[in-house]
């Protein structure tokens, strides 16, 4: 088969590594790799001749496949439209630019005949995505639950041990969990825009992130006492969706979740049950999960 042009947006805790992978696989050309910073310090390796900080110089490379991995919503959800629009396949891993308005960027992707992919948008290496779409082909989904941001997570697991909050934060930075801008996790955006991606896998009208509700954490925050979750719910017969900080005791499925994992429960209409839990955060579990779409890609 042939090699896939791939253009790659953003370069950091995840395109750092898809870049690593795409570089050591011949199925795959990277034919331009877009940064706000070109002259900043990495981890990986940059070929010069490849750097470019024009998302329109990027795609004026002509790529098969635009990689988009940039924590900016505005500049990811230019770009992702401007590609589907030239019938480019994308790649995304950007929840605020993904989960904004899901239809309309796949019914642009069904209009231009391209792809739209997103696996690593929610869940890192979790199959969470997946797990709605089985609990909805089963029968009509009423309830989700689920635990979608790592940072959070990390920070809750350490404040349960007694550590400081900015301590935690700054662990949770440096491993590579927190957003670069980490507001977007404590406030809540980030699981609010990770819970409107499954609600677009859940329900025919979908659900806007601006329609959910949310808690944010900081180090004066009260909590309840327990072992708390940030936990992202919708409630589907009662219309309801927030972001909110709860005590998980007795819940097996959120009450022990190591750091950066993600936990899901949906519930269907006739009271079945779907769960799914794994690694949600991080380099190694998201690049994985990119790496499945840029295969599925790729054939
Ligand atoms: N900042 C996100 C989190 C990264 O902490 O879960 C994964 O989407």
């Amino acid at each position: 088969s042939r090699v896939l042009r791939v253009a790659l947006a953003g370069c950091g805790v995840v395109g750092g590594g898809v870049l690593t992978r795409l570089q050591a696989d011949p199925r795959f050309e990277v034919v331009g790799v877009l940064v706000r910073d070109p002259g900043k310090a990495r981890d990986v390796v940059l070929p010069p001749e490849l750097t470019l900080s024009d998302p329109a110089a990027l795609l004026a490379r002509e790529p098969d496949v635009l990689v988009e991995a940039i924590s900016d919503a505005s500049t990811g959800l230019a770009l992702i439209r401007a590609a589907l629009a030239r019938g480019i396949d994308v790649v995304s891993a950007n929840k605020q630019a993904v989960g904004g308005d899901l239809a309309a960027l796949t019914s642009l992707a069904e209009t231009s005949g391209a792809r739209l992919l997103y696996s690593a948008s929610v869940g890192g290496g979790a199959p969470l995505i997946e797990t709605v779409r089985r609990a909805r082909a089963h029968a009509p989904v009423v309830r989700i639950e689920a635990v979608l941001n790592g940072t959070c997570n990390y920070i809750l697991n350490r404040l349960a041990d007694g550590r400081d909050f900015d301590e935690a934060l700054i662990g949770a930075r440096e491993a590579g969990f927190a957003e670069e801008d980490p507001s977007a996790d404590l406030t809540g955006l980030d699981a609010a825009a990770k819970l409107a991606i499954l609600a677009h896998e859940a329900l025919d009208g979908g659900l806007s992130p601006d329609r959910i509700a949310r808690e944010t954490l900081a180090a004066e925050a009260v909590l309840p006492t327990g072992r708390v979750r940030q936990l992202a719910r919708l409630d589907v017969r009662k219309n309801l969706a927030g972001v909110a900080f709860r005590a998980v005791d007795g819940d097996p499925l959120f009450a022990d979740l190591p750091d950066e994992w993600n936990a899901l429960r949906v519930t269907t209409g006739d009271g079945r049950v779907f769960t799914a839990r794994g690694r949600g955060a991080g380099r190694v579990p998201t690049t994985e999960s990119v790496w499945a779409d840029l295969s599925e890609l790729a054939g």
